[in-house]
């Protein structure tokens, strides 16, 4: 029997496959508990006022005391599992930019068109001509799409502003989505994203208005949750991401932080030397970044849409589960490198570039990213008492199908 209140309840009922269900589950999979995927056949699920109320065989299944307010749905043929979660994403920005897609297709470098002032600076300057209401209302519609895709919770990080005032007006942004949008967003402070052209020859001079024109108002207002800095050549430099990262926790942010995408530098070890909450990006990795992740906290996370964008290499997800470590994927989703946020997608180059079982690649998209955003609390596994929205997919034969049919839609609604 199952007793609900009387806020607005659904049951989802003849369920072929409850996915990643369960009590006192871990906060993180590593090596190879990545395989552990606990699915509950032909079961149940009850959710009230968006908080999982219920679940188990469906032969358990006594009734229900109060049928009021209530929606019941059928889910024979279908899977249900938790929403996906994104823990590195860019989603606010001005426009797209596929003439720089059309330069790389006819053999410019991704580096090649940041160095001739594309880029992360072709957003910036578009960023600082939008008004803060336009890049709300096309971030929130962007959020509809992610979410259709089957996201349901999502970081959004600044740094297409590169002024005090872009920066944050950006910040101000994501606040208004933190409040307004239908899912869980954490904010992350990336003005460390690029050196802006004056700064180009006085790093120590943009470094100085990061730390004493933007993080002084960040802390007043509350504007953030982490930062972020992008260590790489020819953008931040290790010394230069410590200085950083070191204000930043000082106000109490977390890092998360951009590295190892086009060069390892020693930015994971200094990070996770600095308490990082992820490493992300880790297309290059080194015997040094192993080591040092072994004695952290620290999540490394992939991002297979960016390296499948750009032509790159793929994150070496297999070495890094063969030492014992755990590995989050996210989107990137972003007008640059990324131009896609479907985890789905991800999901699929996952298995088929990187070589994840679709089990790993499906813990590497809900619990090691909800710890990867700190909301090991709330989503990332369908547990009592957590909010995480859950995905109910369309009539598929085994949960492998997702990532099989890339490109396809398998997802039919989220809840929650
Ligand atoms: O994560 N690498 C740095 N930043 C973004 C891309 C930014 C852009 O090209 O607009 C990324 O790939
Ligand atoms: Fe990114």
């Amino acid at each position: 029997m199952i007793s609900f209140g009387n806020m607005k309840k659904v049951l989802i009922k003849n369920i072929k496959g409850l996915v990643q269900y369960g009590e006192n589950l871990p906060t993180i999979r590593k090596g190879k508990e990545m395989k552990e995927l606990p699915i509950l056949e032909n079961a149940y699920l009850a959710i009230e006022g968006g908080i999982i109320v219920a679940y188990g065989e469906m032969k358990d299944w006594g009734g229900i005391t109060d049928w009021r307010n209530l929606e019941v749905i059928d889910a024979e043929g279908k899977f249900v599992l938790p929403a996906f979660c994104d823990s590195h994403t860019h989603t606010v920005f001005a426009k797209s930019r596929e003439e720089e897609f059309v330069d790389r297709i006819n053999g410019l470098s991704y580096e090649e068109i940041a160095l001739r002032g594309g880029g992360i600076l072709n957003s910036a300057r578009r960023l600082q001509e939008m008004s803060e209401d336009e890049l709300f209302e096309h971030a929130m519609i962007r959020i509809e799409r992610l979410m259709s895709y089957g996201t349901g919770a999502l970081e959004i990080k600044s740094g297409y502003g590169l002024t005090i005032e872009a920066e944050l007006k950006m910040l101000r942004v994501i606040k208004r989505l933190k409040a307004e949008a239908p899912i869980t967003i954490k904010a992350t402070f990336l003005g460390a994203h690029a050196f802006p052209p004056e700064f180009k020859e006085n790093h120590q001079g943009y470094i100085d208005q990061i730390i004493q024109g933007m993080l002084p108002v960040i802390a007043e207002e509350g504007l953030a949750d982490y930062i972020d800095v992008f260590c790489e050549r020819n953008y931040f430099s290790v010394e230069e991401m410590e200085q950083i990262l070191q204000v930043g926790i000082n106000i109490g942010l977390k890092p998360k932080v951009h590295v190892n995408q086009f060069s390892a530098m020693g930015g994971v070890k200094k990070a996770v030397k600095l308490g990082a909450l992820s490493v992300d990006h880790m297309e290059e990795l080194i015997d040094e970044d192993i080591e040092a992740l072994k004695n952290g906290v620290t999540m490394p996370t992939i991002l297979p849409s960016c390296s499948h964008f750009l032509s790159i290499p793929f994150g070496d997800a297999r070495r890094l589960m063969d030492n014992g470590l755990p590995v989050a994927l996210a989107s990137d989703f972003n007008p640059g490198s990324t131009p896609s946020g479907n985890l789905s997608f991800v999901w699929s180059l996952a298995c088929v570039k990187m070589k994840m079982t679709p089990e790993e690649a499906l813990n590497a998209l809900t619990i090691n990213a909800a710890y990867a955003m700190d909301l090991s609390e709330t989503h990332g596994t369908i547990s009592l008492g957590k909010k995480t929205p859950v995905l109910i997919t369309k009539e598929i034969p085994n949960l492998a199908y997702i990532p099989y049919s890339f490109g396809d839609m398998n997802i039919e609604r989220m809840i929650g």
